[in-house]
């Protein structure tokens, strides 16, 4: 070890402008803004429309806000990590075309999915490779068009999922604050009750699971909503007994946006107030990896340097994790 930390040191989002609005979903598929906003708790959310363009732009444009606004030079950057469930192409890895489009010419990029856990996952995997001293910058972005999977005739899934994308700078620091610690889960018995049917080397495309509606997301929505709060809790709780953080401590818990109901809970465990809980979900739904840095990105301006932050998640696979950060700044770089 170094020594060294690795520390988020900048964050950006990219939202399409489109809004899909329960109203409007309530004239597409058998369903009402009052049963979204009461089983779910979104009420709109962002839907990128325009064809050929896929999570790269979103991705992209997220990127070079990103480095923008810490000014931070495109040739500076050494990794870029994209965790996705909605790659532009299966081959190659987003995170190569995000890197071009943003002019990022030095870094070595790739994907990771993990569902919704995949931002989770990517930061800590960015981590250990600034904390062993091997590079210096950083980028990972969970960028996703959701609506690219969505069954719009299937009014369990179609309410839930959003696009967008967001992205942190993460660099070493020497100081106290950074990432501390993390757990990280999977379970692969998790298969059966969220994926998509076809489009992979098990059932290839073709033009039986095109007419079979195979290519868009399938959910036991009972079933992962019983596994995502007792995991998601239960790692957030270990993650405060084993730092010695009582909720009294933590001033943000940043839940994966998947069910206002399923972020209530997870909060009720840990003993938290509202006030002290990321929420984002009625305007942005769920938008799978970018849902934890979409929440960071719009809380950013009230974040301080030394907050303690809960990062937690659950997604496909299973897969579910954990995160206690100390923010490493006050407001907004820039500004
Ligand atoms: O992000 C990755 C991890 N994913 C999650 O964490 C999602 C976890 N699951 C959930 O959030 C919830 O299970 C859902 C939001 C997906 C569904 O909510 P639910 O309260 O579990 O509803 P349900 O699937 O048990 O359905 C209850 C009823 C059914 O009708 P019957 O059989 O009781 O007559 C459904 O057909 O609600 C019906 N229903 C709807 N009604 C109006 C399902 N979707 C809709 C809809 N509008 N959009």
């Amino acid at each position: 070890m170094t020594g060294l930390r690795a520390s988020i040191t900048g964050v950006a989002a990219d939202l399409p402008e489109y809004i899909l609005n329960n109203e409007e979903l309530s004239r597409m598929v058998d369903t009402s803004d009052e049963w979204i906003m009461t089983r779910i708790g979104i009420r709109e959310r962002r839907i990128l429309r325009e064809p050929g363009k896929g999570s790269s732009h979103l991705g992209a444009n997220a990127v070079k806000a990103l480095l923008d606004k810490t000014r931070t030079k495109p040739s500076d950057i050494d990794l870029v990590i994209c965790a996705t469930v909605t790659p532009d192409h299966q081959f190659p890895a987003t995170a190569n075309i995000i890197s071009h489009k943003a002019g990022i010419k030095n870094a070595f990029s790739y994907d990771l999915n993990a569902g919704c856990s995949g931002f989770l996952y990517a930061l800590a995997t960015a981590q250990q490779f600034i904390e062993t001293g091997k590079i210096k910058k950083a980028v990972v972005v969970g960028a996703e068009q959701m609506s690219s999977i969505v069954d719009y005739q299937d009014r369990a899934t179609c309410p839930i999922f959003g696009d967008a994308a967001a992205a942190v700078l993460v660099e070493p620091t020497e100081d106290d604050t950074g990432l501390v610690d993390s757990i990280l889960q999977s379970d692969g018995t998790g298969l059966p009750h969220l994926h998509q049917k076809a489009g992979g080397s098990v059932k290839p495309a073709s033009h039986e699971t095109v007419n079979a509606r195979e290519h868009f997301i399938y959910q036991e929505g009972q079933y992962v909503f019983k596994w995502a709060v007792s995991k998601m809790a239960d790692v957030s709780l270990e993650i405060m007994k084993r730092n010695g953080l009582t909720h009294e401590d933590i001033a943000w818990l940043v839940p994966h946006q998947a069910n206002m109901r399923i972020i209530e809970a997870v909060a009720r465990r840990m003993k938290l107030e509202k006030e002290k809980v990321m929420v984002n979900i009625e305007k942005f739904g769920n938008t799978t990896a970018a849902t934890l840095p979409l929440c960071l990105w719009e809380w950013e301006e009230r974040l301080k340097k030394g907050d303690n932050i809960i990062l937690a998640t659950f997604g496909a696979g299973f897969t579910w994790g954990a995160m206690y950060l100390k923010w490493g700044y006050d407001g907004s770089p820039g500004t």
